[in-house]
Protein backbone atom coordinates (compact mmCIF):
# COMPACT_ATOMS: atom_id res chain seq x y z
CA UNK A 1 0.00 0.00 0.00
CA UNK A 2 1.18 3.22 -0.71
CA UNK A 3 0.95 5.98 2.12
CA UNK A 4 -1.49 8.89 1.00
CA UNK A 5 -0.33 12.41 1.09
CA UNK A 6 -3.03 13.14 3.66
CA UNK A 7 -0.25 13.06 6.29
CA UNK A 8 2.12 9.89 7.84
CA UNK A 9 0.01 9.39 10.85
CA UNK A 10 -3.01 8.65 8.56
CA UNK A 11 -0.42 6.52 6.31
CA UNK A 12 0.45 4.66 9.14
CA UNK A 13 -3.20 3.99 10.24
CA UNK A 14 -4.18 2.35 7.11
CA UNK A 15 -0.94 0.05 7.52
CA UNK A 16 -2.67 -0.44 10.64
CA UNK A 17 -0.27 0.60 13.28
CA UNK A 18 -2.29 0.93 16.42
CA UNK A 19 -2.05 4.44 18.14
CA UNK A 20 -0.29 3.28 21.38
CA UNK A 21 2.59 1.97 18.82
CA UNK A 22 2.79 5.38 17.16
CA UNK A 23 2.99 7.11 20.56
CA UNK A 24 5.67 4.32 21.64
CA UNK A 25 7.62 5.27 19.01
CA UNK A 26 7.51 8.96 18.56
CA UNK A 27 8.76 8.57 22.52
CA UNK A 28 11.40 6.62 21.22
CA UNK A 29 12.74 9.61 18.61
CA UNK A 30 12.24 11.92 21.50
CA UNK A 31 15.22 9.22 23.27
CA UNK A 32 16.99 9.23 20.18
CA UNK A 33 17.20 12.78 19.31
CA UNK A 34 18.39 13.02 23.47
CA UNK A 35 15.32 15.18 23.91
CA UNK A 36 13.18 15.51 27.09
CA UNK A 37 10.11 12.74 27.07
CA UNK A 38 8.24 15.80 27.31
CA UNK A 39 8.62 15.65 23.55
CA UNK A 40 7.71 13.11 22.44
CA UNK A 41 3.61 14.98 22.17
CA UNK A 42 5.00 17.27 19.66
CA UNK A 43 6.92 14.87 18.11
CA UNK A 44 3.94 12.86 17.36
CA UNK A 45 1.72 16.59 16.16
CA UNK A 46 4.77 17.02 13.66
CA UNK A 47 5.01 13.53 12.29
CA UNK A 48 0.94 12.84 12.36
CA UNK A 49 0.57 16.43 10.21
CA UNK A 50 3.96 16.07 8.16
CA UNK A 51 3.53 15.16 4.67
CA UNK A 52 5.01 12.74 2.76
CA UNK A 53 8.22 13.16 2.44
CA UNK A 54 9.80 10.99 -0.19
CA UNK A 55 13.18 9.85 -0.28
CA UNK A 56 15.84 8.75 -3.51
CA UNK A 57 17.86 6.20 -2.16
CA UNK A 58 21.36 6.56 -4.30
CA UNK A 59 23.58 3.14 -3.58
CA UNK A 60 27.16 3.32 -4.99
CA UNK A 61 29.94 2.22 -3.90
CA UNK A 62 29.96 -0.40 -1.07
CA UNK A 63 28.15 -3.60 0.54
CA UNK A 64 24.61 -2.46 0.75
CA UNK A 65 24.72 -3.38 4.57
CA UNK A 66 23.06 0.30 5.29
CA UNK A 67 20.33 -0.16 3.29
CA UNK A 68 19.99 -3.64 4.61
CA UNK A 69 19.72 -2.41 8.13
CA UNK A 70 16.83 -0.44 7.13
CA UNK A 71 14.72 -3.82 6.04
CA UNK A 72 15.71 -5.65 8.73
CA UNK A 73 14.50 -4.25 11.53
CA UNK A 74 14.01 -6.92 14.12
CA UNK A 75 9.88 -5.69 14.77
CA UNK A 76 8.01 -5.79 11.63
CA UNK A 77 5.85 -3.14 13.40
CA UNK A 78 8.67 -0.63 13.35
CA UNK A 79 9.92 -1.65 10.29
CA UNK A 80 6.87 -0.58 8.67
CA UNK A 81 7.28 2.63 10.68
CA UNK A 82 10.23 3.25 9.09
CA UNK A 83 9.17 2.36 5.71
CA UNK A 84 6.11 4.54 5.74
CA UNK A 85 7.66 7.31 7.33
CA UNK A 86 10.76 7.22 5.32
CA UNK A 87 9.18 6.62 2.39
CA UNK A 88 11.60 5.40 -0.20
CA UNK A 89 10.59 6.16 -4.14
CA UNK A 90 13.57 5.22 -5.52
CA UNK A 91 15.91 2.73 -4.53
CA UNK A 92 17.92 0.14 -6.83
CA UNK A 93 18.30 -2.14 -3.97
CA UNK A 94 14.64 -2.12 -2.85
CA UNK A 95 12.18 -0.78 -6.03
CA UNK A 96 10.38 -3.30 -7.79
CA UNK A 97 11.21 -1.29 -11.27
CA UNK A 98 14.24 -1.47 -13.09
CA UNK A 99 15.72 -0.41 -16.18
CA UNK A 100 13.85 2.52 -17.88
CA UNK A 101 11.37 2.31 -15.37
CA UNK A 102 13.05 2.91 -12.29
CA UNK A 103 15.27 5.71 -14.42
CA UNK A 104 11.81 7.05 -14.72
CA UNK A 105 11.14 6.80 -11.45
CA UNK A 106 14.03 8.88 -9.97
CA UNK A 107 13.20 11.78 -13.00
CA UNK A 108 9.67 11.84 -11.92
CA UNK A 109 10.19 11.81 -7.97
CA UNK A 110 13.04 14.31 -8.55
CA UNK A 111 10.81 16.55 -10.94
CA UNK A 112 7.07 16.42 -9.03
CA UNK A 113 8.93 17.03 -5.45
CA UNK A 114 11.74 19.38 -6.38
CA UNK A 115 13.57 20.50 -3.41
CA UNK A 116 11.20 18.95 -1.25
CA UNK A 117 12.69 14.99 -0.82
CA UNK A 118 15.82 13.44 0.90
CA UNK A 119 18.65 12.07 -1.25
CA UNK A 120 19.83 9.38 0.89
CA UNK A 121 23.09 7.81 -0.41
CA UNK A 122 24.72 4.89 0.51
CA UNK A 123 28.50 4.31 0.02
CA UNK A 124 31.20 5.63 -1.76
CA UNK A 125 31.74 8.06 -4.67
CA UNK A 126 34.40 6.35 -6.91
CA UNK A 127 36.29 9.18 -8.53
CA UNK A 128 39.53 7.51 -10.10
CA UNK A 129 39.52 7.47 -14.01
CA UNK A 130 36.73 9.94 -14.01
CA UNK A 131 34.38 7.81 -11.88
CA UNK A 132 34.31 4.69 -14.08
CA UNK A 133 34.37 2.48 -11.24
CA UNK A 134 30.69 3.44 -10.41
CA UNK A 135 27.88 3.39 -12.94
CA UNK A 136 24.08 3.59 -12.55
CA UNK A 137 21.68 3.70 -15.58
CA UNK A 138 24.93 4.36 -17.68
CA UNK A 139 26.26 7.07 -15.69
CA UNK A 140 28.78 7.89 -13.86
CA UNK A 141 27.74 7.72 -10.24
CA UNK A 142 29.42 10.86 -9.26
CA UNK A 143 27.15 12.72 -11.50
CA UNK A 144 23.99 10.83 -10.56
CA UNK A 145 24.60 11.88 -6.89
CA UNK A 146 25.42 15.24 -7.87
CA UNK A 147 22.49 16.02 -10.06
CA UNK A 148 20.09 13.99 -6.91
CA UNK A 149 21.52 15.87 -4.13
CA UNK A 150 21.64 19.01 -6.16
CA UNK A 151 17.98 19.37 -5.91
CA UNK A 152 17.33 17.40 -2.37
CA UNK A 153 16.41 19.64 0.52
CA UNK A 154 18.99 17.56 2.45
CA UNK A 155 21.04 14.59 1.82
CA UNK A 156 21.42 11.83 3.98
CA UNK A 157 25.07 10.42 3.70
CA UNK A 158 24.19 7.05 5.49
CA UNK A 159 27.09 4.82 6.32
CA UNK A 160 30.57 5.24 6.63
CA UNK A 161 31.48 4.34 2.82
CA UNK A 162 28.65 7.50 1.97
CA UNK A 163 30.68 9.88 4.89
CA UNK A 164 34.18 9.71 3.90
CA UNK A 165 34.77 6.55 1.52
CA UNK A 166 34.88 3.85 4.13
CA UNK A 167 36.24 0.61 2.76
CA UNK A 168 37.15 1.75 -0.81
CA UNK A 169 38.79 4.54 0.28
CA UNK A 170 41.25 3.07 2.75
CA UNK A 171 44.58 2.38 2.21
CA UNK A 172 45.28 0.19 -1.03
CA UNK A 173 42.13 1.40 -2.66
CA UNK A 174 42.40 2.03 -6.47
CA UNK A 175 39.06 3.58 -7.49
CA UNK A 176 39.79 6.86 -5.81
CA UNK A 177 36.64 6.04 -3.04
CA UNK A 178 35.54 9.46 -1.35
CA UNK A 179 32.59 10.71 0.71
CA UNK A 180 29.70 12.70 -0.70
CA UNK A 181 30.24 15.44 1.16
CA UNK A 182 33.53 15.73 -1.33
CA UNK A 183 31.20 15.90 -4.00
CA UNK A 184 27.90 18.06 -3.43
CA UNK A 185 29.63 19.99 -0.23
CA UNK A 186 28.02 20.17 2.96
CA UNK A 187 25.95 23.02 3.53
CA UNK A 188 23.19 20.25 3.57
CA UNK A 189 24.57 17.45 4.12
CA UNK A 190 24.41 14.80 7.28
CA UNK A 191 27.09 12.53 7.75
CA UNK A 192 25.77 9.30 9.78
CA UNK A 193 28.51 7.63 9.84
CA UNK A 194 28.71 3.72 10.80
CA UNK A 195 29.18 0.30 9.26
CA UNK A 196 26.44 -0.19 9.21
CA UNK A 197 24.38 2.71 9.89
CA UNK A 198 22.09 2.61 12.57
CA UNK A 199 18.74 2.80 11.18
CA UNK A 200 17.25 4.51 14.25
CA UNK A 201 19.57 7.77 13.40
CA UNK A 202 18.54 7.30 10.29
CA UNK A 203 14.50 8.31 10.78
CA UNK A 204 15.63 10.19 14.21
CA UNK A 205 17.21 13.00 11.47
CA UNK A 206 14.21 13.11 9.34
CA UNK A 207 12.34 13.03 12.70
CA UNK A 208 14.01 16.34 13.88
CA UNK A 209 13.10 18.39 10.46
CA UNK A 210 9.27 17.30 10.80
CA UNK A 211 9.42 18.08 14.22
CA UNK A 212 11.86 21.30 14.10
CA UNK A 213 11.74 22.08 9.89
CA UNK A 214 16.01 22.08 10.37
CA UNK A 215 18.25 19.59 10.18
CA UNK A 216 19.78 18.26 13.30
CA UNK A 217 22.69 20.30 15.12
CA UNK A 218 26.31 18.57 13.35
CA UNK A 219 29.61 18.90 14.39
CA UNK A 220 32.68 19.68 12.38
CA UNK A 221 32.36 16.83 9.84
CA UNK A 222 28.51 16.96 9.83
CA UNK A 223 27.38 14.10 12.02
CA UNK A 224 24.60 14.99 14.24
CA UNK A 225 25.41 15.93 18.06
CA UNK A 226 22.30 13.72 19.02
CA UNK A 227 24.35 10.49 17.62
CA UNK A 228 27.68 11.27 18.09
CA UNK A 229 28.12 13.91 20.55
CA UNK A 230 29.50 10.83 23.26
CA UNK A 231 32.14 8.57 23.69
CA UNK A 232 31.30 4.68 23.50
CA UNK A 233 32.89 4.44 26.76
CA UNK A 234 30.97 6.60 28.37
CA UNK A 235 28.04 4.97 27.76
CA UNK A 236 29.09 1.17 27.77
CA UNK A 237 27.79 -1.15 29.83
CA UNK A 238 31.06 -2.60 30.83
CA UNK A 239 32.55 0.71 32.16
CA UNK A 240 32.91 -0.25 35.57
CA UNK A 241 34.64 -3.05 34.66
CA UNK A 242 37.06 -0.57 33.44
CA UNK A 243 37.45 1.30 35.85
CA UNK A 244 38.01 -1.62 38.33
CA UNK A 245 40.41 -3.03 35.85
CA UNK A 246 38.80 -5.89 35.44
CA UNK A 247 39.44 -7.18 31.38
CA UNK A 248 38.88 -9.50 29.45
CA UNK A 249 42.90 -11.50 28.61
CA UNK A 250 41.47 -13.78 25.39
CA UNK A 251 38.53 -14.43 23.62
CA UNK A 252 35.91 -16.83 25.60
CA UNK A 253 38.15 -16.86 28.95
CA UNK A 254 36.05 -16.58 32.25
CA UNK A 255 36.79 -12.53 32.05
CA UNK A 256 34.55 -12.90 28.78
CA UNK A 257 31.88 -14.79 30.08
CA UNK A 258 31.33 -12.38 32.92
CA UNK A 259 30.90 -9.60 30.95
CA UNK A 260 34.32 -7.52 32.02
CA UNK A 261 36.01 -5.09 29.81
CA UNK A 262 37.57 -5.49 26.22
CA UNK A 263 39.94 -2.80 26.41
CA UNK A 264 42.66 -5.06 26.32
CA UNK A 265 41.00 -6.94 23.02
CA UNK A 266 41.17 -3.91 21.41
CA UNK A 267 38.04 -2.19 21.72
CA UNK A 268 37.86 1.68 20.70
CA UNK A 269 35.43 2.68 22.88
CA UNK A 270 37.39 5.31 24.63
CA UNK A 271 37.91 7.08 20.91
CA UNK A 272 35.20 6.65 19.47
CA UNK A 273 31.57 9.01 19.41
CA UNK A 274 28.38 7.26 18.66
CA UNK A 275 25.23 6.19 20.50
CA UNK A 276 25.59 2.50 20.40
CA UNK A 277 25.25 1.71 23.77
CA UNK A 278 21.82 3.90 24.33
CA UNK A 279 20.16 3.25 21.14
CA UNK A 280 21.72 -0.14 19.80
CA UNK A 281 20.97 -1.86 16.91
CA UNK A 282 18.05 -4.40 16.31
CA UNK A 283 15.40 -2.74 17.62
CA UNK A 284 17.18 -2.00 20.08
CA UNK A 285 18.20 -5.64 20.73
CA UNK A 286 22.17 -5.57 21.35
CA UNK A 287 24.98 -3.53 20.12
CA UNK A 288 28.87 -5.17 19.40
CA UNK A 289 30.08 -4.64 22.93
CA UNK A 290 26.66 -6.08 24.15
CA UNK A 291 27.58 -9.04 22.42
CA UNK A 292 30.78 -9.54 23.09
CA UNK A 293 32.99 -8.00 20.93
CA UNK A 294 34.88 -4.64 21.04
CA UNK A 295 33.80 -1.61 19.25
CA UNK A 296 36.50 -0.82 16.29
CA UNK A 297 35.74 2.48 16.16
CA UNK A 298 33.59 2.40 12.94
CA UNK A 299 31.72 5.69 12.96
CA UNK A 300 35.35 7.28 13.13
CA UNK A 301 36.68 9.26 9.75
CA UNK A 302 38.81 6.58 7.81
CA UNK A 303 38.22 4.03 10.43
CA UNK A 304 39.73 0.91 8.84
CA UNK A 305 43.08 2.55 8.77
CA UNK A 306 42.90 5.29 11.93
CA UNK A 307 41.33 2.27 13.90
CA UNK A 308 42.86 -0.47 12.51
CA UNK A 309 44.43 -3.34 13.90
CA UNK A 310 41.23 -3.98 15.57
CA UNK A 311 42.08 -6.77 17.56
CA UNK A 312 44.71 -4.15 19.41
CA UNK A 313 44.49 -1.17 21.54
CA UNK A 314 45.60 1.56 19.77
CA UNK A 315 49.60 2.74 20.06
CA UNK A 316 50.30 5.61 22.25
CA UNK A 317 50.62 9.19 20.59
CA UNK A 318 53.84 9.40 22.49
CA UNK A 319 56.20 7.10 20.77
CA UNK A 320 58.73 6.93 23.74
CA UNK A 321 56.07 5.86 25.76
CA UNK A 322 54.01 3.10 24.12
CA UNK A 323 51.86 2.26 27.12
CA UNK A 324 50.08 5.22 27.27
CA UNK A 325 47.06 5.88 26.26
CA UNK A 326 45.55 8.62 24.24
CA UNK A 327 42.92 9.14 27.58
CA UNK A 328 45.91 9.07 29.88
CA UNK A 329 47.90 11.71 27.82
CA UNK A 330 45.15 13.79 27.53
CA UNK A 331 44.43 13.67 31.11
CA UNK A 332 47.78 14.32 31.94
CA UNK A 333 47.44 17.43 29.72
CA UNK A 334 44.21 19.01 31.46
CA UNK A 335 45.91 18.55 34.37
CA UNK A 336 48.75 20.44 33.02
CA UNK A 337 46.73 23.59 31.72
CA UNK A 338 44.58 23.68 34.87
CA UNK A 339 48.02 23.73 36.84
CA UNK A 340 49.11 26.57 34.64
CA UNK A 341 46.20 28.64 34.84
CA UNK A 342 46.69 28.02 38.79
CA UNK A 343 49.81 29.26 38.39
CA UNK A 344 48.99 32.26 36.21
CA UNK A 345 46.01 33.13 38.78
CA UNK A 346 48.55 32.96 41.88
CA UNK A 347 50.87 35.32 39.97
CA UNK A 348 47.97 37.58 38.54
CA UNK A 349 47.12 38.27 42.37
CA UNK A 350 50.37 38.66 43.36
CA UNK A 351 51.55 41.24 40.49
CA UNK A 352 48.24 43.10 41.41
CA UNK A 353 49.21 43.61 44.17
CA UNK A 354 52.57 44.95 43.87
CA UNK A 355 51.20 47.37 41.01
CA UNK A 356 48.49 48.76 43.06
CA UNK A 357 51.46 49.26 45.66
CA UNK A 358 53.65 51.23 43.14
CA UNK A 359 50.45 52.90 42.32
CA UNK A 360 50.37 54.77 45.35
CA UNK A 361 53.71 55.13 45.50
CA UNK A 362 53.57 56.90 42.17
CA UNK A 363 50.26 58.89 43.84
CA UNK A 364 52.45 59.94 46.63
CA UNK A 365 55.20 61.24 43.62
CA UNK A 366 53.13 62.95 42.21
CA UNK A 367 54.76 66.49 41.57
CA UNK A 368 53.91 69.36 44.22
CA UNK A 369 51.56 71.93 42.54
CA UNK A 370 53.01 75.37 42.53
CA UNK A 371 52.34 78.25 44.24
CA UNK A 372 50.13 79.54 41.06
CA UNK A 373 47.96 75.92 40.83
CA UNK A 374 44.68 75.74 41.97
CA UNK A 375 44.27 73.19 45.20
CA UNK A 376 43.13 69.88 43.72
CA UNK A 377 39.60 68.63 44.38
CA UNK A 378 38.65 67.04 47.30
CA UNK A 379 38.34 63.84 45.43
CA UNK A 380 41.62 63.83 44.15
CA UNK A 381 43.69 64.15 46.76
CA UNK A 382 46.44 62.30 46.61
CA UNK A 383 46.64 60.09 49.77
CA UNK A 384 49.36 62.01 51.24
CA UNK A 385 47.13 65.01 52.00
CA UNK A 386 44.88 64.11 54.41
CA UNK A 387 48.64 63.42 56.77
CA UNK A 388 50.20 65.68 59.06
CA UNK A 389 52.84 67.08 56.71
CA UNK A 390 56.16 66.04 59.22
CA UNK A 391 54.84 62.45 59.35
CA UNK A 392 54.82 62.46 55.37
CA UNK A 393 57.72 63.94 53.49
CA UNK A 394 57.33 64.30 49.76
CA UNK A 395 59.83 61.27 49.88
CA UNK A 396 57.13 58.74 51.49
CA UNK A 397 58.43 55.65 49.45
CA UNK A 398 61.78 56.76 50.65
CA UNK A 399 61.95 54.16 53.64
CA UNK A 400 62.23 56.31 56.84
CA UNK A 401 61.11 56.05 60.27
CA UNK A 402 58.32 57.63 59.75
CA UNK A 403 56.93 55.92 57.00
CA UNK A 404 58.30 52.39 57.53
CA UNK A 405 55.44 50.56 55.46
CA UNK A 406 57.38 49.87 52.29
CA UNK A 407 59.22 46.55 53.06
CA UNK A 408 57.03 44.76 55.11
CA UNK A 409 53.92 43.58 52.65
CA UNK A 410 51.01 46.06 53.91
CA UNK A 411 48.77 43.02 54.93
CA UNK A 412 45.00 43.64 55.17
CA UNK A 413 45.10 44.00 59.20
CA UNK A 414 48.03 46.38 59.61
CA UNK A 415 48.06 48.34 56.51
CA UNK A 416 50.35 50.90 57.15
CA UNK A 417 49.30 54.38 57.95
CA UNK A 418 50.76 56.47 54.91
CA UNK A 419 49.38 54.37 52.55
CA UNK A 420 45.82 54.04 53.51
CA UNK A 421 44.97 57.81 54.04
CA UNK A 422 41.62 57.46 53.37
CA UNK A 423 38.69 54.89 54.38
CA UNK A 424 37.73 55.61 50.74
CA UNK A 425 41.24 54.25 49.11
CA UNK A 426 40.99 51.49 51.56
CA UNK A 427 39.04 49.09 49.23
CA UNK A 428 42.13 49.49 46.91
CA UNK A 429 44.29 47.62 49.66
CA UNK A 430 42.24 44.79 49.57
CA UNK A 431 40.76 44.49 45.98
CA UNK A 432 41.84 41.96 43.71
CA UNK A 433 39.14 39.40 44.47
CA UNK A 434 38.88 37.80 41.22
CA UNK A 435 42.13 37.10 40.99
CA UNK A 436 42.35 35.37 43.93
CA UNK A 437 44.74 32.19 44.42
CA UNK A 438 41.78 31.08 45.79
CA UNK A 439 39.35 31.64 43.12
CA UNK A 440 41.46 30.13 40.31
CA UNK A 441 40.73 27.04 38.83
CA UNK A 442 41.65 23.38 40.74
CA UNK A 443 43.18 21.09 38.87
CA UNK A 444 40.31 18.60 40.30
CA UNK A 445 37.41 18.25 38.03
CA UNK A 446 37.86 16.12 34.44
CA UNK A 447 36.07 17.25 31.30
CA UNK A 448 32.83 15.19 30.70
CA UNK A 449 34.17 13.21 28.24
CA UNK A 450 37.43 12.57 29.64
CA UNK A 451 37.76 9.53 31.31
CA UNK A 452 37.88 9.95 35.10
CA UNK A 453 41.57 9.16 37.02
CA UNK A 454 41.39 5.65 35.43
CA UNK A 455 43.23 2.44 37.19
CA UNK A 456 46.32 1.87 35.19
CA UNK A 457 44.60 -0.90 32.65
CA UNK A 458 48.24 -2.38 31.88
CA UNK A 459 49.14 -3.07 35.41
CA UNK A 460 47.37 -5.12 37.35
CA UNK A 461 46.11 -8.33 34.99
CA UNK A 462 42.69 -10.03 36.44
CA UNK A 463 43.65 -13.24 37.83
FE1 LIG B 1 33.13 -0.74 27.05
FE2 LIG B 1 35.15 -0.94 25.37
FE3 LIG B 1 35.11 1.05 27.13
FE4 LIG B 1 35.55 -1.46 27.95
S1 LIG B 1 36.89 -0.20 26.61
S2 LIG B 1 34.19 0.02 28.90
S3 LIG B 1 34.23 -2.63 26.55
S4 LIG B 1 33.68 0.73 25.45
FE1 LIG C 1 30.63 0.79 15.33
FE2 LIG C 1 31.66 0.78 17.75
FE3 LIG C 1 29.11 1.29 17.41
S1 LIG C 1 32.12 -0.64 16.09
S2 LIG C 1 28.57 0.05 15.63
S3 LIG C 1 30.81 2.52 16.69
S4 LIG C 1 30.04 0.14 19.05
Amino acid sequence: MTPSDDGLFSALMQRGVSRRTFVKFCAAMAGALALPATYAPRIAAAIGSAPRIPIIWLRGQGCGGDGDALLRAASPTVSELLLDLVSVDYSETMMAAAGAAADLALTETMATYSDRYFAVVEGAVPLADDGVFGLTGGRVFRDVVREVCDGALATIAAGSCACDGGLAGAAGGRTGAVGVGAVVGTDRLVNLPGCPVNAANLTATVVHYLTFNELPPRDVRGRPLFAYGGLVHNQCERRSHFEYGEFVLAWGDEAAQKGWCLYKMGCKGPETFANCPTIRYGEGASWPVKAGHGCIGCTMPAFWDTMSPFYQRLPSPLPFAPDLTVDQVGGAAFAGVAALTAAHGAASYVRQRVLGHRTRRGDQQQPVPGPGSAPPPAEATPPEAPEPAEATPPEAPEPTEATPPEAPEPTEATPPEVLVPTEATQPEAHEPPESEPSRAPGPAEPPVDAPSPEPDPFAPEPG
